[in-house]
C-alpha cells in the first residue's frame, strides 16, 4: 500500500485556513484590512468572548455586487491584483485573496454587503458550506459576522487563550492600525462594554492624541525626512524622555503596520546617544518607501516585509531620527537656529540678546581642565546685563536669566559642548597641547582594538596620542593631550580607541572629539564655584547652537519671561 495519499479538499482548505487564521485577532485583522481597502471612513469591530463567541466587524466601504460577494469566499479571489506584476506594487493591504475563503473554512460566517441604492445581499455560510443567499434592502457597505471560530478545528480551539487576552491582542491591533488611518473612524466594543470610539481626524498628532492622550503627545517631537525615493515621517520621543522597553515602537511600511527589525534597530541605534542606558524611545515612524522596493508578500499574516535595500531604510530612518533632534533641539531650547558650520557665533549671540556677550572663546590657552578661569581674565562679562548667573541646583545645574528669561543649564553637556568646540577648533590647527608621559604607560590591546589602533593612529596622533608597539599586543602610551591627568590618560584612550572604531571612517574626527570632550567635562555633581559658572555660561552662550551638546542632548531648559507672567497671570510689558 502506499504510504503517501492526497488530502481531501476539505482537510486541504483548514489547513490553509489555519496559516492565515491563527487566532481571533487574525479574523478581525483580515476583515479590517478588507474595510480599509474598500475606502471606508467609519470601520466599528464588536466583539464577544474576546472574539471567541463573535466577531463583527462593520464598515460604510464600497460593498460587493452579488456576484462578487459569491466569488470571494472561494480561495484566491481577489479584486486587488489580477496579474504576477502586480505583486510588485501592492498598494492595498489585502492581496492575497485567501482571507474571506480561510474564515469562512473555519467559522459560521453571515456576510451583509451592499454597492448602495437598493440593493444588498445577505450570505450565510457554514465551514465549507453556503447555507442561505438572499436579496436584502442595506446601505451601503459590509458587515461581516462571524461566530463559533475554528468550531469544526477543535486542535485550534484549545489553543486560544482567555478572553482578555485575545480581546487585548485585537485591541492593540486595531490601535496602531487606527493611527495609519487616522482619518477613518475607528471603534470597539467588547460585549455590552464600548472599549473606544474614535471619530476620524485630519493629522496623526490628532489621533495619537485621542488614543494615548496629551502626555504622550507631549513628549513627542516631530520626524520628517526624504531621501532617494523615501520618506520617514511621524513621531518619536523628545529626548531626554524615554522608556525603560521597546514596546511603544510602531513602525508602518506604506501604511501598513509591520514588525521590521531594520527600522527599529535604525531608531534604537540614532537614539543611544540621546538616551539615558536602557532607556529606549516611543516612535510612530511611517516609511513611505517605493512599491517596487518592498516586499509584503513575505507571510501569510502579512506582518513582515522585506526591503530590496535594506542600508537605504536603515539609514533614512536613522537620519530622520537625527533631523528631528536638530529640528527641535529641545522645545524649550534658544531658537539659535543656525547651522554651526555657516553661522558666525558672534552673529548668532547678537540676534537673540544683542551685544550683550563679549569676549573671544579662543583667546584663551587651553585649561589645564575644567572651565576654572577666575572671573578676573574676563573683566566686564557676567555683569554685563546679559545673562546673569544666579546660582548652582543639586551640584548639577546652572541657573541663569537674563531679561527674556530665565535658563536651567546642564553643566556637564554645557561644558562638553564648549570643549567640542573648542577642541574642533585646536584640532583643525594641529595645535595640540601635548605632554610626555614620565614613564610610558603600557598597555595590553585585545586583537580587536590592535586593528583600529592602526587603522586610527594618524587621526589620535592629530588628537595628541602617540602610542607605540613595546611587543606583541603591548603597546605605549608615550604622549597624550595636556588637559589629561596622568591617571586618567589611559582609560580615556581605550574607551576613545573602542569609541571611534563604530564610528564611520569620515565621522570618526567629531566622535573622538566629542568623546574626549564628554570625558574632559566636569560631571555632574560637581560643585562649582561662581566664576567658573559665569565663565562657563558666557562660553556657551557664544556657541552658535548652544541648545545642543555634541551628542545630541539637550544642554537648556529656558523658561521665557513671557511664560513666566503669563503663568503668574501678571500682565507682561
Ligand atoms: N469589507 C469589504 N468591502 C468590499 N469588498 C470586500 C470587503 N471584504 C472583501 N471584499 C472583496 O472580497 C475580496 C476577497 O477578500 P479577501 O479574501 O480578504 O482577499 P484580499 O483582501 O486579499 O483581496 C476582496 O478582494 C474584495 O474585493
Ligand atoms: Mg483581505
Amino acid at each position: 500500500m502506499p504510504k503517501i495519499a492526497l488530502l481531501s479538499p476539505e482537510v486541504s482548505r483548514k489547513i490553509a485556513a489555519g496559516e492565515v487564521i491563527e487566532r481571533p485577532f487574525s479574523v478581525v485583522k483580515e476583515l479590517v484590512e478588507n474595510s480599509l481597502d474598500a475606502g471606508a471612513s467609519s470601520v466599528r469591530v464588536e466583539l464577544a468572548a474576546g472574539g471567541k463567541g463573535v466577531i463583527r466587524v462593520r464598515d460604510d466601504g464600497c460593498g460587493m455586487s452579488r456576484e462578487d460577494a459569491l466569488l470571494a469566499f472561494e480561495r484566491h479571489s481577489t479584486s486587488k491584483i489580477r496579474e504576477e506584476a502586480d505583486l510588485e506594487r501592492i498598494a492595498t493591504m489585502g492581496f492575497r485573496g485567501e482571507a474571506l475563503a480561510s474564515i469562512g473554512a473555519v467559522s459560521r460566517l453571515t456576510l451583509r454587503t451592499s454597492e448602495g441604492g437598493e440593493g444588498g445581499v445577505e450570505i450565510e455560510r457554514e465551514g465549507d458550506r453556503l447555507a442561505a443567499v438572499r436579496d436584502a434592502g442595506l446601505p451601503r457597505g459590509t458587515t461581516v459576522e462571524v461566530r463559533d471560530l475554528f468550531f469544526n478545528l477543535p486542535a485550534r480551539l484549545k489553543f486560544l487563550k482567555s478572553d482578555s487576552s485575545e480581546l487585548s491582542q485585537s485591541a492593540k491591533w486595531l490601535t496602531s492600525i487606527a493611527c495609519a488611518f487616522f482619518e477613518v473612524a475607528f471603534s470597539l466594543s467588547h460585549g455590552p462594554r464600548q472599549l473606544f470610539s474614535w471619530p476620524g481626524v485630519r493629522t496623526l498628532k490628532e489621533r495619537l492624541y485621542q488614543v494615548y492622550g496629551k502626555d504622550l503627545v507631549d513628549r513627542l517631537m516631530k520626524a520628517d525626512y526624504a531621501e532617494g525615493g523615501s520618506r520617514v515621517f511621524g513621531f518619536a520621543s523628545r529626548p531626554p524622555s524615554g522608556r525603560s522597553d521597546k514596546s511603544q515602537q510602531f513602525f508602518y511600511v506604506n501604511r501598513r503596520p509591520v514588525k521590521d527589525r531594520i527600522m527599529q534597530a535604525a531608531l534604537n541605534q540614532a537614539f543611544r546617544p540621546l538616551l539615558e542606558k536602557n532607556q529606549y524611545a516611543e516612535a510612530f515612524l511611517f516609511l513611505e518607501h517605493p512599491l517596487g522596493e518592498v516586499d509584503v508578500n513575505v507571510h501569510p499574516a502579512k506582518a513582515e516585509v522585506r526591503f530590496r535595500d535594506s542600508q537605504a531604510v536603515f539609514r533614512v530612518v536613522q537620519r530622520s531620527i537625527d533631523k528631528a533632534v536638530l529640528d527641535e533641539g529641545t522645545v524649550k531650547v534658544v531658537p539659535f537656529g543656525q547651522p554651526p558650520e555657516t553661522a558666525s557665533p558672534r552673529a548668532a549671540v547678537e540676534d537673540a540678546r544683542p551685544g550683550q556677550l563679549i569676549g573671544d572663546p579662543y583667546a584663551r590657552p587651553l585649561a589645564s581642565r575644567g572651565p576654572a578661569p577666575a572671573a578676573e581674565e574676563r573683566p566686564g562679562v557676567s555683569q554685563s546685563g546679559g545673562i546673569r548667573v544666579l546660582g548652582q541646583y543639586l551640584d548639577m545645574y546652572i541657573v541663569a536669566a537674563s531679561e527674556d528669561g530665565i535658563f536651567v543649564i546642564d553643566q556637564h553637556n554645557a561644558h562638553e559642548k564648549v570643549l567640542f568646540e573648542r577642541y574642533k577648533e585646536i584640532g583643525r590647527d594641529k595645535l595640540w597641547p601635548r605632554k610626555l608621559a614620565l614613564i610610558p604607560i603600557l598597555f595590553d590591546l585585545p586583537p580587536s582594538d590592535v586593528l583600529s589602533l592602526e587603522e586610527n593612529r594618524d587621526l589620535l596622533a592629530a588628537s595628541g596620542f602617540r602610542v607605540e608597539e613595546a611587543g606583541g599586543r603591548t603597546y605605549a602610551l608615550k604622549e597624550y593631550p595636556d588637559i589629561l591627568r596622568d591617571e586618567e590618560a589611559q582609560n580615556i584612550f581605550l574607551s576613545l580607541l573602542a569609541e571611534i572604531k563604530q564610528e564611520k571612517l569620515d565621522g570618526r574626527q567629531d566622535k573622538l572629539l566629542a568623546t574626549l570632550a564628554c570625558k574632559t567635562a566636569v560631571k555632574a555633581g560637581e560643585p562649582l564655584s561662581r566664576p567658573q559658572m559665569e565663565h562657563l555660561v558666557e562660553e556657551l552662550f557664544q556657541l552658535p547652537r548652544p541648545g545642543l551638546c555634541p551628542h545630541g542632548r539637550p544642554v537648556l531648559l529656558r523658561m521665557d519671561r513671557g511664560q513666566i507672567d503669563k503663568s503668574l497671570r501678571r500682565p507682561s510689558n
